[in-house]
């Protein structure tokens, strides 16, 4: 089983992300800042995954100011929940994980210093249980989308690693494959972080499951050709008319997609819409530092002197999206109404 994150009495433990699959470590984060880094720096990432490292985050911070005096105690609790908040602005399960902890802070007032330590922790840990479940839940729902036997794409990495287990887009590929059904999986190397070539690739191959890569600009002619029957991405948020923030380069997949009448899927937990936002277009997009496009690991490969773009996610409008899978049902146009049909559904 992958190990992405997990509680540990010494602190957060997180396979590092940045280095796989060259290297399997597994650093300790002992207090809330530390976690806060990971975040920022993609020690741990994919929008499920993340949720559950603020809500690690934020226990780890509940521990560590539990001898302040009253009013300090609360102002800190805010910094620590603002701190982990600021790490990053698109994933939409960041700011829904650090919201449940700021309702658990109202609740648990009457509770002991060392109380609410223990009920920060076991709050972060029920949400760590609960995301393998839904993923679970989630593949149940979309397996039965996928082929008896075929071919499907993905972007990004939205598995195992992506979550607290199993995963969105892969947990579907995941259940199909337990089903019985035959898929071969082609991930999309994913520029410039390399999410498909090194994590999506790692750990379906792990699994066992056939999986081969495509540079980002294959995906096209790989359809054209038809060597792909359907297409299945995570999310990191999801706006209440459908629209889909998800990683840099979702967007030409999709739209690829509908141009070679090739189904186009999105799996992502009801933790992941947004239904505050009426359309894609609010959705804040993270830009990331150019040296993850001007350089390989400290080696400049541009010219010395050019800078680059370096969105880290684009928004496919709804139109291109057949489905979106998530753990309460399968939701289709019109989406304004199907996804509030299921947020507001148990
Ligand atoms: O920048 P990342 O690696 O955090 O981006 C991750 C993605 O875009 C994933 O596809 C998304 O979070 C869904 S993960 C289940």
């Amino acid at each position: 089983m992958i190990r992405t994150i997990e509680w540990t009495e010494q602190g957060v433990v997180m396979i590092d992300q940045r280095v796989l699959p060259a290297e399997e470590i597994y650093p300790c984060y002992t207090d809330y800042l530390q976690v806060a880094e990971a975040i920022r720096t993609m020690v741990v990432r994919g929008a499920p995954a993340i949720g559950v490292a603020a809500a690690m985050g934020v226990a780890l911070g509940v521990r560590e100011i539990r001898d302040l005096p009253e009013g300090a105690y609360e102002e800190k609790f805010e910094e620590i929940c603002r701190t982990i908040e600021a790490t990053r602005p698109t994933a939409v399960n960041l700011f829904w994980a650090v919201r449940r902890m700021r309702a658990l802070f109202e609740t648990s007032r009457a509770a002991s210093r060392e109380e609410r330590v223990r009920i920060f922790r076991d709050e972060a840990v029920a949400m760590y249980h609960e995301d393998i479940a839904i993923n679970r839940r989630m593949g149940e729902f979309g397996q039965a989308l996928l082929p008896q036997k075929g071919t499907v794409l993905t972007h990004c990495n939205a598995g195992a690693l992506a979550t607290a287990g199993f995963g969105t887009a892969l947990g579907v590929i995941r259940a199909a494959c337990q089903a019985g059904k035959e898929i071969q999986v082609l991930a999309d190397e994913t520029r410039p972080f390399l999410q498909g070539a090194r994590l999506t690739a790692w750990e379906l191959a792990q699994d066992g499951i056939p999986v081969k890569i495509l540079c980002d600009n294959m995906a096209g002619w790989m359809m054209q050709k038809g060597r792909i029957d359907c297409v299945i991405v995570g999310a990191d948020r999801i706006a209440a008319n459908g629209d889909v923030a998800n990683k840099i380069g979702t967007y030409g997949v999709a739209v690829l997609a509908r141009e070679n009448s090739i189904p186009f899927y999105v799996a992502a937990p009801i933790s992941t819409l947004d239904l505050a936002l009426e359309s894609g277009q609010g959705i804040p997009i993270e830009e990331r530092d150019p040296a993850e496009v001007t350089d390989w690991k400290g080696i400049r490969i541009a010219p010395a002197g050019v800078s680059a773009w370096n969105p880290a996610f684009d928004v496919t409008p709804s139109r291109y999206v057949t489905a979106i899978i998530t753990e309460r049902g399968v939701a289709r146009a019109p989406y304004t109404e199907s996804l509030r049909a299921l947020a507001g559904s148990k």
